[in-house]
C-alpha cells in the first residue's frame, strides 16, 4: 500500500483548505480514486478511513463519503484562544508520516526495537542526528552523541552529576526554562542568576560571576529564549564562551528551537568551541512530535562514560521504537521537508503576533520582539499583575501564561505573561491580542482609581 494513500489524503486536505471541497459535499467513488491514482481500492478505502479518523470526512453507508460540516468544527474550536500550550502546532503534526516511518522502522530492526537497547542511543541514528546537526553549523561525531529521552532529562542528569571542574554551583539566565528550575530545586542544588532582558545580558557581570561563584555550568537558551524569545548575536556567543573558558565554566546550551531561525548565518555557542567546553542539547519536541521523548545531547569525551552511568542508572536506555522511526524519518528528508513547512508557519505567525501586540497593545506595555520561535512575552504596567490578567483572560476561554514560576526567588517578576504562537490558529491571534489589551487597560484603569472619600478616613 505504500505511501499512495498519504498522497491521496494531501490531495482531499488541499482541496478543502483552497475551497475545492465544500462541507457537504460528496467525494468522489473509490472507483473513480483509485483509476485517478492508480492504486488499488484498498488504498483509496484507507485514505478515507484515516480522514474519517481525523473527522474531515464522514460515510453514509451505501452512498459514499461527504465533507463534514465545517462549521460544526469551527463553532467548537472558536471557544478557545490558545496562547498557553507549548507543544507544537497539532495541524501540523506529521505523525501519519511518522505512523508509515514507525511500520517500516518494526520490518526492518524487528524485535531489535523491543528489547533493552545501546545505553548511548542506536549508533544508526547518532549517525543521521550528526547529519542533521550540520544545517544547524554543529559538526561533531556519533561518538559524542548520547540520545536522551528528552531533553529534560539531559539537563535533570547534568544538573545532578559531577563536573570535570570539581564546581558546584549552576548559573542561570533570568527568566529561563521552568524545566531546569524544578531539576535544580529538587536536586537542591545552589543556582545564582543573571539578569535577560531583549536587549541581553550584561557580560562584565558575567564575568564577575564566573570569577567568584565557583560556578559548575551556565545553562543558556541562546536562540527564541524561553520565555523571552530573545536570541544572543554571534559576537555575545563567542564572547560568553571566552569567558567560560578563561574561568573553567561549562556551558550547556539549549538550541530547542534554533531550527527555525531564519537567519542562516546565525551560529551556536557550540560552534565557537566544539571541543568540550560547551555541551550542545538539541530536542526534537517543538519542531517534531513531543511524545516520541527523543532529544541528544553532545558531550565531551571526559564527561561520557560518567553521563552514561546518570542516564543508565534512569532508564537504562530511551525508547528504541522512537529511535527507529526517527532515523528512517531523517534518513528519508521527510525531516526536512516537514521543517520547511513549519517554519515558515511559525515565522507567519511570530510575525502576525507581533503586528497585533503594535497595533493594539497599551502604551506603558513592552513586548519582545523575536524574529521567529514560539514565545513572545510582554511586561506588564506596573500596577497590573500577571495573576490578574490570566485570570480575567481564562473567564473568556483565553489562555496565557503567567512567568512569575520562571523566575529563581530573588528575581521573582510577577508582571511578565508568555504567549506561545505554537498552537492558536492564525485567525484567532488578533481577537486574542485585543481581548487581552482590553484586559490590562482595565485592571490598570480600576488600580488608577483615586478611592472615594468615604474610604479616605
Ligand atoms: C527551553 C526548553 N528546553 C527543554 C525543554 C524540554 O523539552 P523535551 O521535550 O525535549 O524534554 C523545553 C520544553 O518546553 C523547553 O522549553
Amino acid at each position: 500500500m505504500s505511501s499512495k494513500y498519504i498522497e491521496i489524503m494531501e490531495e482531499i486536505k488541499l482541496q478543502l483548505e483552497n475551497g475545492s471541497l465544500i462541507a457537504g459535499s460528496k467525494l468522489p467513488s473509490i472507483r473513480q480514486l483509485s483509476e485517478h491514482f492508480s492504486c488499488s481500492k484498498n488504498t483509496v478505502i484507507k485514505a478515507y478511513v484515516e480522514l474519517e479518523k481525523e473527522h474531515l470526512i464522514y460515510s453514509v453507508p451505501k452512498s459514499g463519503y461527504f465533507v463534514v460540516n465545517e462549521y460544526q468544527i469551527e463553532a467548537k474550536e472558536n471557544e478557545v484562544i490558545d496562547f498557553l500550550s507549548a507543544g507544537p502546532d497539532k495541524h501540523v503534526m506529521p505523525y501519519l508520516d511518522f505512523q508509515h516511518c514507525m511500520n517500516q522502522a518494526i520490518e526492518q530492526y524487528k524485535e531489535e526495537l523491543f528489547t533493552y537497547s545501546d545505553q548511548q542511543g542506536s549508533f544508526t541514528l547518532r549517525v543521521q542526528l550528526v547529519k542533521y546537526l550540520q544545517n544547524l553549523q554543529v559538526f561533531t561525531k556519533p561518538e559524542r552523541l548520547v540520545v536522551v529521552s528528552g531533553s529534560q532529562q539531559a539537563l535533570n542528569l547534568l544538573v545532578a552529576m559531577p563536573f570535570p571542574n570539581g564546581k558546584n554551583n549552576i548559573l542561570i539566565e533570568q527568566p529561563s526554562y521552568f524545566g531546569i528550575i524544578e531539576s535544580i530545586n529538587l536536586h537542591q542544588a545552589t543556582a545564582f542568576g543573571i539578569e535577560l532582558s531583549m536587549d541581553g545580558i550584561d557580560l562584565d557581570h558575567l564575568e564577575y560571576i564566573f570569577r567568584n561563584n565557583d560556578i559548575k555550568f551556565f545553562y543558556i537558551i541562546p536562540r527564541f529564549h524561553n520565555p523571552l524569545g530573545h536570541s544572543y548575536t554571534n559576537r555575545e556567543k563567542q564572547k560568553i564562551v571566552e569567558l567560560a573558558e578563561k574561568y573553567d565554566v561549562y556551558i550547556v546550551e539549549d538550541d530547542f528551537l534554533g531550527d527555525l531561525d531564519p537567519d542562516a548565518k546565525s551560529d551556536p555557542l557550540f560552534a565557537f568551541e566544539p571541543s568540550g567546553r560547551v555541551i550542545y542539547i538539541k530536542s526534537f519536541s517543538k519542531i517534531f512530535l513531543p511524545g516520541l521523548r527523543i532529544a541528544t545531547v553532545i558531550l565531551p569525551t571526559l564527561m561520557m562514560n560518567n553521563f552514561l552511568r546518570y542516564k543508565f542508572s534512569s532508564d537504562f536506555n530511551s525508547s528504541a521504537l522512537s529511535q527507529g522511526a526517527l532515523e528512517i524519518y531523517l534518513k528519508s528528508g521527510m525531516f526536512n521537508s516537514h521543517l520547511k513547512k513549519i517554519k515558515e508557519i511559525y515565522y507567519t505567525k511570530m510575525n502576525h503576533l507581533q503586528d497585533a501586540c503594535e497595533e493594539l497593545l497599551p502604551a506603558n506595555t513592552h513586548y519582545s520582539k523575536p524574529s521567529s520561535g514560539f514565545y513572545l512575552s510582554i511586561s506588564l504596567p506596573e500596577n497590573v499583575t500577571a495573576k490578574q490578567v490570566v485570570h480575567m483572560l481564562h473567564e473568556e476561554n483565553i489562555y496565557v501564561d503567567d512567568a512569575s514560576r520562571m523566575f529563581l526567588p530573588e528575581y521573582k517578576k510577577d508582571n511578565l505573561i508568555r504567549l506561545s504562537i505554537s498552537q492558536v490558529e492564525m485567525r484567532k491571534i488578533k481577537t486574542g491580542v485585543e481581548r487581552l489589551a482590553y484586559s490590562i487597560s482595565l485592571i490598570d484603569s480600576r488600580k488608577n482609581q483615586k478611592p472615594s472619600n468615604l474610604f479616605l478616613f
